[in-house]
């Protein structure tokens, strides 16, 4: 068998070219959507990164997810600044899941729950997607809305403790090739990363229909 970080990379990468080039995500990406869109974005984002944060506490004494769990990946107030700066500072207020965005989080919670090799998977899939890709999100977010550079309102996609993403990459591979699950566990981690790729695909899909393109 390949070395399960290889395993998972490669296992996902049909759905991470999906998730890549959905509709919501090239109008995003290609500059073609007002901030309202980018905004409801981090809104879903927040839901998401609830439920990982959330259990973080829990989990990080568990043997299996417990090693995955790093202060320096935290989102969760990185992202309550940018919806303040976003929607202003009754932010909370109006905070609305879309339906596929509740089925994401639901999904989170109860690996977090019950499963901490699944809620592995879903930390790989955020976190390490945030660290790579969310950088050509960050900057074409700065480019097109004019927020200040890794300033309020791309906070979520500034990695502050982590001066050096590629290293941290490197290491959380390292950490996937350790963890603690045999074979037929490792699969099952692989489906649970699809599955997760899935939620964000589902919840990109419900975006684009609420902000379709106008132009
Ligand atoms: C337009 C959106 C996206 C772009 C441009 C993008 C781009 C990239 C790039 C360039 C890498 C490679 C980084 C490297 O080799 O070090 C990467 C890795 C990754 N992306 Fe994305 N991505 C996007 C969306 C997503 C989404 C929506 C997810 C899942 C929620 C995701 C999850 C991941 C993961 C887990 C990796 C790490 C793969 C690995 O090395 O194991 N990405 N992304």
């Amino acid at each position: 068998m390949d070395s399960f970080s290889t395993l998972i990379r490669t296992a996902s990468h049909e759905q991470h070219v999906e998730a890549e080039t959905s509709t919501f995500m090239s109008d995003l990406l290609g500059g073609r959507l007002g901030v309202a869109a980018y905004a409801r974005y981090t809104e879903q984002l927040w839901f998401v990164y609830e439920a990982l944060e959330a259990a973080a506490g829990r989990l990080a004494s568990d043997p299996v997810a417990g090693p995955f769990i790093r202060p320096e990946l935290m989102r969760l107030s990185s992202l309550e600044r940018d919806l303040a700066h976003l929607r202003g500072p009754g932010w909370r207020t109006g905070l609305a899941a879309l339906p596929a965005t509740e089925e994401y989080a639901a999904r989170v919670r109860e690996c977090a729950e019950r499963w901490p090799a699944g809620y592995v998977a879903h930390h790989y899939t955020r976190y390490l997607g945030d660290l790579s890709g969310g950088q050509i999100i960050r900057d074409k977010a700065e480019r097109t809305w004019g927020f200040a550079k890794k300033g309020d309102g791309v906070r979520f996609y500034v990695f502050e403790s982590i001066p050096n993403p590629a290293a941290f990459k490197r290491e959380y591979r390292e950490l996937l090739d350790g963890i603690r699950a045999d074979d037929l566990e490792k699969l099952r981690v692989v489906a649970e990363c699809k599955r997760a790729f899935a939620l964000n695909t589902a919840v990109f899909r419900a975006l684009g229909e609420e902000f379709p393109l106008s132009a």
